[in-house]
């Protein structure tokens, strides 16, 4: 069962090929209507089920389009109005689901939730974003940076902020795709040690530096997201502002990057928080390119994982 958990779990050649996909299939829309099909339907007679026990924007509407243009069909559940989201086991969701749909993509809380619903579904299952990590972001972060830039291996990639999900995946990444990653942040937020062991450990150089400043020094692409992730508790966003105002992505900030840097940000954005208008809105910033190239990226993802 190919199902896309995360970066670190897919191998090199699975991933390099999702990208080169995302590439060509974006191309060949060749700029037709968003409703209008693929030449190629891979998922046609394909139904697909997206699971969102938190909320979303991009996740949700990139995957359904995704899917549509691909000839598929779609379900849209929230998890709440599932009888998941009222007692019944993740197992057992999982076991009923596969007898409908081809493929199942779930937003959730706990990694636990999304590893066993991928352990007893006997069709593929994507991470559309944990507590822990979120693989569809990154992947199509790199689809960014490479159709920017070229190939991301070798290059400088600063995270300053929150240690979250999303730089989870990114270390993910600098391990499989060999780019050089560093955090900078407050030692409260780093990230999970483990992170930063297994991509140094795949040959990664993975640095940690407080000094936000000295770590944007000659970045290829500059990173950042929200303070208060869909997790986190509410009562700690004024501690977690205080302490991640010093690594606010601004323009004196990006101005220590290389001049030609990327800026890059999930989204949703907390505007003049994590960053300012005039880094979101300014010459660096690839974050529309990145909400679009989810559409790209994930298509991939699910033409690999359904072996079409
Ligand atoms: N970046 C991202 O996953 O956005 P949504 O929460 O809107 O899906
Ligand atoms: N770190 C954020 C990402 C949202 C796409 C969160 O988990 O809320």
């Amino acid at each position: 069962m190919k199902h896309f958990l995360d970066i670190n779990k897919t191998a090199q050649d699975d991933l390099r090929a999702m990208i080169d996909d995302a590439h060509a299939m974006k191309a060949a829309r060749n700029g037709r209507p968003k409703g209008a099909l693929d030449d190629e339907q891979p998922l046609k007679d394909h139904m697909v089920a997206l699971i969102f026990e938190k909320p979303s924007t991009r996740t949700r509407v990139s995957f359904d389009v995704g899917v549509r243009q691909m000839g598929g069909q779609t379900m849209v559940l929230s998890g709440s109005e599932m009888q998941l989201g009222h007692g019944e086991t993740v197992a057992d969701t999982a076991r009923v689901l596969s007898r409908y749909v081809d493929l199942i993509m779930i937003r959730t809380f706990e990694e636990a939730t999304l590893l066993e619903m991928a352990e007893h579904a006997t069709v593929p299952v994507i991470n559309g974003l944990t507590d822990r990590t979120h693989p569809c972001q990154i992947m199509a972060d790199i689809v960014t940076f490479e159709e920017k830039c070229g190939p991301i291996a070798g290059k400088k990639v600063v995270w300053s902020g929150d240690g979250n999900n999303v730089f989870a995946s990114f270390a993910h990444a600098a391990g499989q795709f060999g780019f050089d990653l560093t955090f900078t942040g407050p030692e409260t937020l780093d990230p999970e040690q483990v992170f930063i062991d297994e991509a140094r450990a795949k040959g990664a150089t993975i640095t940690i530096e407080r000094d936000p400043v000295k770590a944007v020094e000659g970045a290829d692409l500059v990173v950042t997201d929200t303070w208060v992730s869909m997790h986190d508790a509410p009562s700690a966003r004024e501690r977690r502002h205080n302490q991640l105002r010093p690594y606010q992505v601004n323009d004196a900030l990006m101005s220590h990057a290389k001049p030609d840097a990327l800026f890059m940000h999930c989204l949703p954005a907390h505007r003049n928080e994590e960053a300012t208008d005039g880094v979101m809105d300014g010459p660096h910033s690839v974050v529309f390119d990145e909400a679009e190239n989810r559409l790209h990226a994930q298509k991939a993802v699910m033409r690999w994982c359904l072996g079409k």
